[in-house]
């Protein structure tokens, strides 16, 4: 498999995980719009979710599209879409290593879905030409761009949301707040965040 294009080996399926196979051809095709450059080249080192992590990321949207940035600068936060290139797209049943319970592919965040597009919702901290400096990603550098859209908090900020397995830590940050990762208190291994 070529690693540029598919799922790479540390990817591999765990006991209790399902695949599927995939219909012979997809249903539609994508654009990507540009590429997201992050430090982190290796899972291992990548964050597991976009709170996780406040390092500076730079999302490098390609020239054709530079004039669909015109005001986005006005934006503090927006909603990126991006294609996690490097997951497989067939496993329905799943046991992520930092929970090891088998859950639905649909009840997870995890990278490998059948369209493996992930989101995070950044904070904008400036545009030049076509280069926005964000903070929020959990995505591998090179990661392609498929989206970007404006957050609205009075319409995508949803404050009682649950999920049911995840709710105590839920009730945690909802009560304490948000845990962010700096460069100095790196990632716990074994972490138990989604
Ligand atoms: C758990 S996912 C969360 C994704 C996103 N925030 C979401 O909820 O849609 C983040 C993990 O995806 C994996 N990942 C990051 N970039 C990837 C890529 N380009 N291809 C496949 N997996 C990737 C890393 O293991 C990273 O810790």
């Amino acid at each position: 498999m070529n690693p540029a294009k598919g799922p790479t080996p540390d990817f591999g399926i765990r006991p209790g995980e399902q695949a599927v196979a995939l219909p012979a051809s997809p249903d539609a095709g994508v654009y990507f719009i540009g590429r997201i450059h992050t430090p982190w080249t290796e899972r291992k080192d990548c964050p597991k979710n976009a709170r996780e992590s406040d390092a500076v990321c730079t999302v490098e949207v390609e020239a054709r599209y530079a004039p669909a940035l015109k005001e986005v600068e006005t934006c503090s936060h927006l909603v990126l879409l991006y294609w996690m290139d490097k997951a497989p797209r067939n496993l329905v049943l799943q046991t992520p290593s930092h929970y090891a319970t088998q859950r639905g592919t649909f009840s997870l965040r995890s990278p490998a879905r059948p369209n493996p597009i992930a989101l995070s919702v950044v904070k904008l901290l400036g545009v030049d030409g076509n280069k926005l400096s964000v903070v929020g990603l959990d995505c591998l550098d090179g990661t392609p761009l498929l989206d970007i859209k404006p957050y609205f908090a009075s319409t995508d900020s949803v404050p009682d949301a649950v999920v049911g397995w995840h709710k105590r830590k839920d009730e945690r940050d909802r009560s304490g707040g948000l845990r962010l990762r700096t460069r100095s208190s790196p990632r716990k291994r074994g972490s138990k965040e989604a």
